[in-house]
């Protein structure tokens, strides 16, 4: 049974909705509500203190309270279904936590100010070490730079010349679209390798790091982008295998690595001699209201890539703000990512289930789906009759948003015609009412 103080307050908010109570209207007295409802003064004050914490009215000095300002800024485009979108919305996360630790760390580190340096605080890479230690990850303070996140490192990386002074960059093929735009607006020299539900031909890529001046394989072994997939563990120990064999250096990709969808996973890091491998992650998918990364760096290129970072503080800060990092570490501290990761783990298990089960109607109509899915998302192969460019213009006049197949290639070698969905923002219900316009459209070519 609800408490009175939470009635009291829920009548309150309703009458906002109903524009009954308009900003800056003046609330009743303690006195009065206490008689309408019958109840305690302390029932009254609770429900008051409730709202005024939510921001939901203001009290003003022997003037009594108020209604606010409406600080609720809506969502971008509610009536779109948004399976381009690759992050979550905060209000779907948990943020009671978030609260919490954000006050905690605006206390623990009221005497900081700006300055963290260019590898980020201390105390934050050491409860790192410890974190990635539950991922097969075994590194030390020194190996650690944070930053603002994965796409921050593949523009220091790309920059930063490595001691093989090998040239070419080998991406997977499909991959990370937005870094793909980066490399086009560089004159970094780039080849790709397929990557599909198999995973990439090791024999090709033996081939590749023996004849090709590669200076690094930019991968993403698991929950791949945009394809939803996983590398199995033989490939991933093969890749470890070939780069110490041919000194290629990988730049392994792991932004999604505190969800737990497969337990047995160990990253192409924890199979490699260490001196070949970039381990690179980011908490932008699930703290999406903080831009916070970091990278695990070979020690033989730690002072190179001081220097890198150092130069590049001029063009843009190369670690996240302090408060920022001081709530990932209160996070940490307080094992509040583990309940979180948890928390989105059990939600996409769901949304994969609402997925599939819809996906079914379209591979009635030819459409090849990706099985596997890890992460947000999911690659629709669509059948040669199908016009991708008019279904994707189509689908958006519906107020579908999907993301387009070529933007996750850099040429149309390896193209896969084609298009991906993502589950980030998406409800349930957009998902069930998304995919059936999706049937619908696709009905018109067939
Ligand atoms: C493969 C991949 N890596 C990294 C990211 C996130 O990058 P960042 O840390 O720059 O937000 C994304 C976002 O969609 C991604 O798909």
């Amino acid at each position: 049974m609800k408490s009175i103080y939470m009635i009291i307050a829920d009548d309150i908010n309703e009458s906002i909705q109903k524009g009954e109570l308009k900003p800056g209207a003046k609330l009743p007295s303690i006195r009065t509500l206490t008689n309408k409802y019958n109840c305690s003064k302390n029932s009254v004050i609770k429900a008051y203190e409730t709202l005024k914490n939510n921001h939901v009215i203001y009290s003003s000095p022997k003037s009594g309270f108020f209604i606010a300002e409406t600080l609720d800024r809506g969502q971008f485009k509610r009536d779109t279904i948004n399976f381009h979108s690759g992050n979550t919305v905060i209000g779907n996360m948990n943020t009671e936590d978030l609260k919490h630790c954000l006050k905690w760390a605006s206390d623990i580190y009221k005497n900081y100010s700006l300055e963290s340096g260019v590898y980020g605080i201390d105390s934050l890479r050491d409860k790192l070490v410890t974190h990635l230690s539950n991922y097969q990850i075994f590194t030390s303070r020194d190996n650690i730079f944070i930053n603002m996140g994965v796409c921050q490192t593949l523009s220091t990386l790309n920059a930063l010349e490595f001691p093989n002074k090998k040239t070419t960059i080998l991406i997977e093929q499909p991959t990370y679209a937005m870094y793909m735009e980066g490399l086009k607006n560089s004159d970094t020299h780039v080849i790709g390798i397929e990557r599909d539900e198999n995973g990439i031909d090791l024999k090709e890529l033996e081939r590749i790091f023996k004849e090709e001046s590669i200076k690094f394989f930019y991968v993403i072994p698991q929950h791949h982008n945009p394809l939803g997939t996983t590398l199995s563990k033989n490939q991933r120990k093969s890749i470890a295998k070939l780069a110490k064999k041919y000194d290629v250096y990988i730049v392994e990709d792991d932004y999604f690595s505190c969800i737990d969808e497969n337990k047995n996973y160990d990253p192409i890091f924890s199979y490699s001699d260490r001196k070949h491998v970039f381990y690179i992650s980011s908490f932008s998918k699930i703290m999406p209201w903080m831009r916070i990364g970091f990278i695990v760096c070979p020690t033989s290129l730690i002072e190179a890539l001081r220097e890198c970072m150092h130069k590049i503080h001029f063009f843009s800060y190369p670690t996240a703000s302090l408060l920022s990092q001081a709530t990932l570490e209160i996070y940490l501290q307080s094992k509040l990512l583990y309940k979180h990761t948890s928390l989105i783990t059990a939600d996409l298990k769901n949304k994969y289930n609402v997925l599939n089960e819809n996906l079914k109607s379209l591979e009635s109509l030819g459409v090849e789906v990706v099985k596997e899915h890890s992460g947000f998302y999911c690659y629709l192969k669509l059948p040669e009759l199908v016009n991708e460019d008019i279904l994707v213009k189509e689908l958006e006049k519906s107020k579908v948003i999907v993301g387009h197949g070529k933007r996750f290639y850099f040429d149309d070698k390896f193209y896969k015609k084609g298009i991906r969905l993502s589950i980030a923002s998406v409800s349930d219900n957009d998902i069930i009412k998304g995919i059936s316009i999706i049937e619908e459209k696709l009905k018109m070519f067939i």
